[in-house]
């Protein structure tokens, strides 16, 4: 939530901070605004309500120049989403300008010490007590500003990264982080600073991860001279407690285009058309379908920890938290390991008992969601081996995590999470057949998986993006039905086993960018309340393909049918059942059972995804949302 961007080097800031909050807009637009020091020394801040356009439009009359400043589009947590709440924030003697994204928990407390110093107030933001914090701290310390910003996060309870632009000294800006996401860019003789990295790729692939309670320095008076390997060092990294940090640069695995939509309307809809190649890309070098093997690095480096494991705990949210339940019914089936699955945000408060024999893993989309980071830890303190499946490489979550399996889909900007979903099903049935084999060619048990099932699913997986193609064929009839039902003020989704997950994934996706109010159910559990809800006004969404209980699912349709209810199903090819009594069809191959939420989540992502278009609503930025949520 919230993106930070900051720059610092030779060429004009303002520029590069704007396109730099067109990258993180995904992250929060409640409200943007820049801070810029120019030429004259004067420290400039523009802010507006609304997407960073409005700012642009506010800002386009004003004087934006200067070689540094720091930018930000907010999610806001609080204050309302206004202009006096919007970052940047001026310290009281509008010296120091700050950004920040996180929360400060404990900001009534240091406020109200503030104000009884004498200090005003003019937003509701937690943000502008940490820069007036920051203020006194230097003049009652009588100490520089990177020591100001040490002592004062010293009394900060809370997540922060945040950017600091002092007028008194143009030549410098100050970072830091805790609990939220800080990246260094280094180019030659300048610095970018952001939330990840893609307002920084174009302009360098050297990264620098910042670590929790790390403060970043960085003097424009050093550039020019050795760089930061060298004697004279413009990047400076210290502790909160000043203890002297080695910068370990990193080289950045992104590319442009990967960021851009690529002629389709919406970064959601490249996304879901994406899927035939991420899930290629996810099974790269781990799915050999010709000698009928799977090799994931994670789960070979660490065979002990899962074979001993008496109990897989599966942690995430939303639509990972959906990926979760998916992979309890593999590993279950497969792996015969007990599974529960959590979301991170009631794990992690509900003194959750933990061994030290359990394996965790996490899921999750960004790598940054503050609950999932937040019960890892957790769990990590009681001994439990974190494995964890992340799509954004050097994130916050696979780097406190003890092993873990990259989902390598590329970036996701759409809210909406879709191509990571298919990834992370894909990752976790790896990992579920390879503890199963192991555990069965060790001879620890014989109920998991056979042999002859094993090397069918694997030739099953390699099938599988072609498979996917072929749904994604039916794009047009499902956005021809899709303008049918934009009247609907409810839905529900019903499905049962592996595709009971995928009706709760595809209720969230409508629910999330069309605001229309979705329920995703199991279908059997539909007689014990909902049904109560059907009528000829209530679009349901059955997931019906050939599975263990496709006879009950039909039974469930006919339920429905009899009360007058509109059905759209998605069955297997050459259904004849169910497609005489649905009223809308679509039809996914025929797959192995475990295998089928890869092809039927994608029609309830165009149904979805063209629901939302007609009703005219923001695809890609649904309101309210944020993709990254790095706040409680
Ligand atoms: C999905 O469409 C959502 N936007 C949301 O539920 C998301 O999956 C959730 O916030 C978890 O994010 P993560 O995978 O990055 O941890």
């Amino acid at each position: 939530m919230c993106g930070i961007v900051g720059y610092i080097g030779k060429r004009k800031a303002y520029p590069i901070l704007i396109k730099g909050l067109h990258r993180l807009e995904y992250r929060g637009y409640d409200s943007a605004g820049v801070a810029l020091i120019n030429e004259q020394g004067q420290l400039n801040i523009y802010k507006a309500k609304g997407k960073v356009s409005e700012l642009e439009a506010y800002a386009a009359d004003k004087d934006t120049g200067g070689t540094i400043g720091i930018a930000h589009t907010r999610w806001a947590t609080h204050g309302e989403p206004n202009t006096v709440n919007a970052h940047p924030h001026y310290s009281e003697s509008e010296r120091l300008a700050i950004i920040h994204n996180g929360i400060i928990e404990n900001y009534a407390v240091l406020k109200a010490g503030l104000m009884e110093q004498g200090y005003t107030f003019r937003s509701e933001t937690d943000t502008e007590v940490l820069v007036q914090l920051i203020e006194y701290t230097q003049l009652n310390e009588h100490v520089d500003l990177k020591t100001a910003v040490q002592l004062a996060l010293q009394q900060v309870i809370g997540a922060y990264a945040i950017a600091i632009l002092d007028k008194d000294h143009p030549d410098t800006l100050i970072a830091a982080r805790k609990g939220s996401p800080l990246v260094v860019g280094v180019g030659q003789e300048e610095y970018f600073l952001a939330s990840d990295a893609t307002p920084i790729v174009e302009y360098t692939d050297q990264v620098i991860y910042i670590e929790d309670e790390e403060v970043v320095c960085i003097r424009m008076s050093g550039l020019g001279d050795e760089g930061i390997s060298g004697t004279t060092n413009p990047l400076d990294i210290t502790t909160i407690n000043n203890v002297q940090k080695t910068p370990e640069i990193k080289r950045l695995e992104l590319s442009l285009s990967q960021l851009e939509k690529g002629g389709y309307p919406h970064f959601m809809l490249k996304e879901i058309f994406e899927q035939p190649r991420t899930l290629t890309d996810s099974m790269r070098g781990r799915v050999n379908v010709r000698q009928d093997n799977i090799a994931l690095s994670g789960f070979i480096d660490n065979k002990e920890r899962f074979l001993n494991a008496k109990r897989i705990i599966i942690t995430a949210c939303g639509t990972s938290w959906h990926a979760g339940l998916i992979a309890m019914y593999a590993i279950e089936e497969f792996a015969q390991i007990p599974v529960e699955v959590e979301y991170s945000s009631e794990f992690r408060y509900r003194k959750p008992v933990i061994n030290k024999d359990d394996v965790v893993i996490a899921i999750s989309q960004s790598g940054e969601t503050a609950d999932t980071l937040a019960a890892i830890q957790l769990a990590k303190s009681k001994g439990a081996f974190i494995f964890s499946i992340c799509n954004v490489i050097g994130a916050s979550i696979p780097r406190v995590s003890d092993s873990g399996c990259y989902t390598h889909v590329g970036p996701e900007i759409g809210v909406a999470s879709t191509k990571a979903f298919t990834a992370q099903v894909t990752a976790l049935t790896m990992l579920a057949l390879c503890i199963g084999r192991e555990k069965r060619m060790r001879g620890l048990g014989d109920e998991g998986i056979s042999e002859e099932q094993f090397v069918r699913i694997v030739r099953e997986l390699g099938q599988i993006p072609n498979k996917i193609s072929r749904v994604l064929e039916q794009e047009k009839r499902i956005a021809d039905f899709s303008k049918t039902f934009t009247y609907a003020q409810n839905f529900i989704y019903l499905g049962r086993g592996y595709n009971y997950p995928v009706a709760m994934e595809g209720a969230l996706k409508l629910k999330e960018i069309s605001y229309i109010h979705a329920e995703g159910y199991p279908a059997a559990e539909m007689k014990h309340g909902p049904i109560a809800l059907i009528s000829q006004e209530m679009p349901v969404v059955v997931v019906a393909p050939h599975c263990g209980t496709y006879e009950k699912v039909v039974s469930n349709i006919q339920e429905i049918k009899a009360r007058k209810g509109r059905v759209i199903a998605i069955v297997t090819e050459g259904d004849e059942v169910v497609s005489k009594i649905a009223d809308y069809v679509i039809e996914v191959p025929e797959t192995e059972e475990c295998l089928t939420p890869l092809l039927t989540v994608i029609p309830l992502q165009l149904l979805a995804y063209h629901i939302a278009v007609v009703k005219g609503c923001d695809v890609d930025q649904p309101r309210n949302l944020a993709k990254s949520v790095t706040v409680e």
